[in-house]
């Protein structure tokens, strides 16, 4: 894992932005995620598309996960969001950008076709995460199981509550979900997980430098060959390497690339 500490949220936009340019050069599969963090990184990709420095008519996207029960024009359904803050700016068409069906009458059957449409499409690139104040990723909740496929998971009550302010209430949060399971994430070939803010620090300790345990599920990304942890000096507080992560950084042999 590849942990990458920069002073401020504006910087990891930056980092990550450069990261995801690269492979949409490349025509890649990108997995996007939802929610504040990544929103800084969107505009930084909508703002070099509009300059003409970057496009993305070769790229399909793969939402991480749905609300159970919101149709895709609910203007919270994260379709729409992730229309709203990133895809219907830049030169990817509605019909490439996927998302699991939160309207199924069986929603783990369209977990499994939604796993299906990923790998027949020859499975993401790179996938964007953000990491939950509980360690969650996607919506893979404390105890998830590190292998899972695309389900339905219920909210935890943290995640209800973190999220409530995108509703006009607490109640208005939908307590189930369709999410990319761990099993799925960790079938990305590149996972770059971004966190920002002091109230996302004991998250990233417990992912970075905790044990491998569904208590955390954003821990699986110690397992992956080709994880790359973008936070800023915020997020990073509680890491006890973080002298080493940028020592690491800073003799990072060119050949590397991302
Ligand atoms: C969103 C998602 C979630 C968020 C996480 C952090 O698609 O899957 O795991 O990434 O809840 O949300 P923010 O960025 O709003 O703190």
């Amino acid at each position: 894992m590849e942990i990458l500490i920069r002073p401020d949220a504006a910087s990891v936009a930056q980092a990550a932005a450069d990261i995801i340019a690269d492979y949409a050069d490349r025509g890649a599969t990108l997995g996007l995620a939802t929610g504040s963090t990544p929103v800084a990184m969107y505009k930084e990709l909508i703002a070099r598309y509009q300059r003409g420095e970057l496009s993305f008519s070769q790229s399909q996207a793969f939402l991480l996960d749905e609300y159970i029960g919101l149709p895709r024009e609910h203007e919270q359904s994260y379709f729409a969001t992730i229309r709203r803050e990133f895809t219907y700016h830049i030169d990817i068409d509605d019909a490439r950008v996927y998302s699991p069906d939160g309207m199924a009458a069986h929603p783990d059957d369209a977990g499994l076709a939604y796993d299906k449409a990923i790998a027949e499409a020859g499975g993401i690139d790179v996938q964007v995460l953000g990491v939950g104040t509980d360690g969650h990723i996607g919506f893979n909740e404390p105890g998830s199981s590190l292998s899972s496929g695309t389900r339905m998971k219920t909210l935890h009550a943290s995640t209800i509550s973190d999220n409530a302010r995108f509703f006009e209430s607490t109640q208005d949060v939908p307590v189930h979900v369709l999410t990319q399971g761990l099993g799925t994430i960790s079938r990305g070939g590149h996972l770059m997980l971004l966190a920002t803010g002091d109230n996302k620090a004991d998250a990233v300790a417990a992912l970075a430098e905790g044990p491998l345990s569904a208590i955390c599920p954003a821990s699986i990304l110690q397992l992956h060959p080709h994880a790359t942890v973008i936070v800023d000096e915020a997020a990073a507080a509680r890491l006890k390497h973080a002298d080493y992560y940028h020592f690491v950084e800073a003799n990072k042999p060119g050949w590397q690339g991302h």
